[in-house]
């Protein structure tokens, strides 16, 4: 019994002490790089490593063989990369990628890139596959003027996906950028640990059939601040755990019949900010009971018979924001009042009933 139990108990604790941060080298090896390690108790510390103003990928290059050697929680890439975007010539696109086998060398926990500007196939440098097991969270954030970021490396028969070589990444943050599709193949093989999807403030138009088909826990998808005009089923199998859905801040006229069907766990939806009319029962008829939080401000609602169904569809724990912008009687009123009110206006063709004189009330 007791041996039993100690097997996983040992291989726990391995697997535990298998990353810790690695003490800081001394200064002049990871130059112009600094390293804090942050005591963390016996034996471990947390290792923050950052990199500011790095002319290109050479100077990366040129501390690659100190950085390989440690293990760092969280490594910090800011305002680098800046000379070759001067120079503007073709080959400056090679001095503005990671250094080669990145993915690989790196023992990075958590890597954050920012205000750097990469080349669209900035990860892809290096031999023809790659593996990585221990980063769980990327982030780029104002790094990129392509509208596309090589996803498949590698060419002809030897093709490998640097997306799919982080068999264990939770979190993938790619914003205020100017990608322009969300194609299928930016995750083309299962990342099955990928549960946040970051990609707010692109210029993105079309999510791709099947672009999130290979997430199968993805819990948080952050669309806001593109340039969507429609949204339409997300993911394909109905089994997707998707939780919390920012679509906030495109164009899109119509959710689209399709939505709430692919994603059955739906608990909060920000749609605000976006240009839907009308609220169709028919696109909202597959919406999940689990939806208790639904923000439709600033949208150019038209409020007629056709929203009778919001009042009973949800329930008042739903948290339901938005106001009619037409037409006037309606102005402003909050929808599920309007809902209401129509449920006793319209008449049974769906006509709104002409109001007596007399009853001119305040709606709001
Ligand atoms: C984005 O990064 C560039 C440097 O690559 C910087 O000059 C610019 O100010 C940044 N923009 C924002 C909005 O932070
Ligand atoms: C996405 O990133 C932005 C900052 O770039 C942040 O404000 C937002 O909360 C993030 N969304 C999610 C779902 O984590
Ligand atoms: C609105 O919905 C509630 C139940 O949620 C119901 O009791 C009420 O009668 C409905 N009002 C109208 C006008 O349909």
């Amino acid at each position: 019994m007791a041996s039993v139990c100690t097997i996983p108990v040992v291989l726990f604790g391995l697997l535990s002490i298998a990353f810790a941060g690695s003490p800081c080298p001394p200064r002049e090896n990871i130059y112009p790089c600094s390293c804090v390690s942050l005591p963390q108790g016996k034996n471990v510390q947390f290792t923050i490593v950052t990199c500011h103003k790095m002319k290109d990928t050479d100077s990366f290059v040129a501390i690659f063989s100190t950085l390989r050697s440690m293990q760092i929680d969280h490594f910090y890439l800011f305002d680098s990369f800046w000379e070759p975007s001067l120079l503007g010539t073709p080959e400056a696109e090679n001095k503005q990628v990671l250094p080669a086998d990145w993915l690989t060398l790196l023992r990075i926990k958590e890597l954050e890139i920012v205000d750097t500007t990469l080349s669209s196939c900035f990860a892809c440098h290096g031999s023809l596959s790659c593996r990585n097991g221990v980063t769980t969270r990327f982030t780029a954030v104002n790094s990129s003027n392509s509208e596309k970021v090589c996803t498949i490396c590698g060419t002809g028969n030897s093709k490998f996906s640097w997306t799919g070589c982080m068999s264990k990444l939770q979190h993938f943050h790619f914003s205020h950028s100017k990608l322009s599709v969300l194609r299928s193949d930016f995750f083309p093989i299962p990342m099955n640990q990928l549960v946040v999807l970051n990609l707010t403030h692109n210029e993105i138009i079309k999510v791709e059939a099947n672009a999130l088909a290979r997430l199968p826990r993805l819990v948080s998808l952050d669309l806001s601040h593109n340039a969507l005009q429609a949204i339409e089923n997300l993911f394909s199998d109905q089994s997707t755990r998707l939780e919390f859905l920012d679509i906030s801040y495109n164009m899109i006229k119509t959710l689209g019949p399709n939505l709430f069907r692919s994603v059955p766990s739906l608990k909060r939806l920000h749609a605000d900010n976006n240009l839907i009319v009308s609220l169709k029962q028919s696109d909202w008829k597959d919406v999940p009971s689990t939806l208790r939080n639904i923000d439709l401000r600033d949208n150019p609602l038209h409020c007629d018979c056709d929203i009778r169904w919001i009042n009973t569809t949800f329930h008042i724990n739903v948290v339901l924001q938005g106001v009619c912008a037409s037409p006037e009687d309606y102005e402003n009123s909050q929808l599920r009042r309007a809902s209401r009110l129509l449920n006793e206006r319209c008449d049974e063709d769906g006509n709104i009933g002409t109001r007596p004189p007399k009853t001119k009330f305040k709606l709001f």
